[in-house]
């Protein structure tokens, strides 16, 4: 049995952090099941202006459009295209909607709270919609001019001065219920006790206030079996609550235990999965996903790293922890578990590259091919 598994390098750090992560992805999955994964490299960033002189050719995303499963290294923005990022261009073409991003704590790394290991969430955050749809004119530009006139003459409003910078947030029922939707679906199945929606209604009660009314009429549409809300209670079933969003950031720090699967909208989500990484002392080391409903494609959370590329200093433990998550999704979770233990031994042994050294007393720094290999020997 063979899988395909398309991939792109990256620019900056993405060779040295794939050639360290590879072999672990594939030795984690042999020691699990025979299915093989057919690694299918597509051009994109650099070496694609390269070998094609576009930095996103026709071809990698015609394969993307029909691919199941895509990772990807970090990409640079190419400087003189007029591109304004290819990650961004890649969400967008491909309607990546959901942004998931889970957090551990891994024994052994410092961090700023005293008890890490309470935090084990996924924050599945909207990828497509709100402030991030780049609606905005520029202060005193004659489109923001004519908004603001169009926003007094034809609705009535008077807040907005003349003279303001203008953005538009736009959120939609079917863009917020696609994402709660696929939310929902995880916790069920990975057997999660709470789902709880992240958002600001009680100040932008339209947009944000929408996105958790529409939380809940899907869980009361498509789950009304299996669910129940935080006020009516019901043993064996997911519980749905909601939090306002600078309430969520308190009980993160204070509760996080009491929190297993955030869904959120855009900006909400942007801020949390960082906050939370940073929680866990694990900002360099969090994986990602974006998903479209065809499409997993799992990417590094960190940029091109360009004052250490082609050193042997960069971390690859984030490309390594994306193969995790993709080996659960292609459904070999005991591989999966594999990966994250063998990462978690070398950390707790304290071999870490050396972004990490200043979060473990004692660190022994070690270069990213010889991290891939220390985590290959624990698998
Ligand atoms: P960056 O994440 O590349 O670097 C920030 C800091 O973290 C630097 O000190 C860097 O050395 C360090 N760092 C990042 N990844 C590391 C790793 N794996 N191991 C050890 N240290 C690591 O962010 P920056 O400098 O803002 O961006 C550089 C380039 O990366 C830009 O062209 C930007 O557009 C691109 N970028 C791409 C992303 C993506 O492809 N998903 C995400 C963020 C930035």
């Amino acid at each position: 049995m063979r899988k395909t598994i398309y991939w792109i390098e990256g620019d900056g750090i993405g060779r040295e952090i794939w050639q360290a992560a590879r072999p672990i992805i594939d030795a984690a999955l042999a020691k699990e099941s025979d299915l093989k994964l057919d690694w299918q490299e597509l051009l994109a960033g650099e070496k694609a202006v390269a070998e094609t002189g576009s930095p996103l050719p026709e071809a990698t995303m015609q394969a993307l459009r029909t691919a199941e499963v895509a990772m990807k290294g970090p990409l640079g923005t190419p400087v003189g295209t007029g591109m304004r990022s290819l990650n961004v261009a890649l969400r967008q073409s491909l309607d990546l909607y959901a942004c998931i991003r889970p957090v551990r704590h891994f024994d052994g790394l410092e961090t700023p709270v005293k008890h890490p290991e309470r935090v084990d969430m996924v924050i599945f955050r909207e990828n497509t919609e709100d402030v991030y749809a780049g609606v905005e004119f520029a202060a005193k530009t004659p489109e923001a001019r004519k908004l603001v006139a169009f926003l007094r003459e034809e609705l009535g409003v008077t807040k907005v001065g003349d003279e303001a910078a203008v953005g538009i947030k736009p959120m939609t029922e079917a863009g917020s219920k696609r994402l709660v939707r696929r939310a929902l679906r995880f916790a069920l199945d990975n057997g999660k006790q709470s789902l709880t929606l992240v958002h600001k209604g009680n100040i932008m009660k339209f947009t944000e206030g929408g996105f958790r009314q529409w939380g809940y009429d899907l869980a009361a549409e498509e789950f009304a079996d299996v669910t129940c809300t935080e006020k009516e209670p019901v043993a064996g079933r997911l519980v749905i609550k909601d939090r306002i969003a600078d309430a969520m950031f308190q009980e993160a720090l204070l509760r996080p235990e009491q929190y297993q699967i955030l869904a959120t909208p855009n900006l909400n989500g942007d801020y949390i999965s960082d906050a939370l990484a940073a929680q866990v002392g694990g900002l360099g080391l969090a994986p990602g996903v974006n998903m479209s409903d065809t499409l997993a494609f799992y990417e590094a959370t960190h940029g091109t790293a360009p004052t250490i590329a082609g050193q042997d200093k960069a971390n690859p433990s984030s490309v390594i922890l994306c193969g995790a998550m993709m080996l659960e999704h292609i459904g070999v979770p005991k591989a999966a578990e594999r990966i994250r233990t063998a990462l978690s031994k070398a950390i707790a042994a304290r071999a870490v590259t050396v972004d990490l050294a200043d979060q473990v007393t004692g660190a022994r720094v070690v270069g990213c091919r010889q991290f891939g290999e220390i985590i290959g020997e624990n698998l």
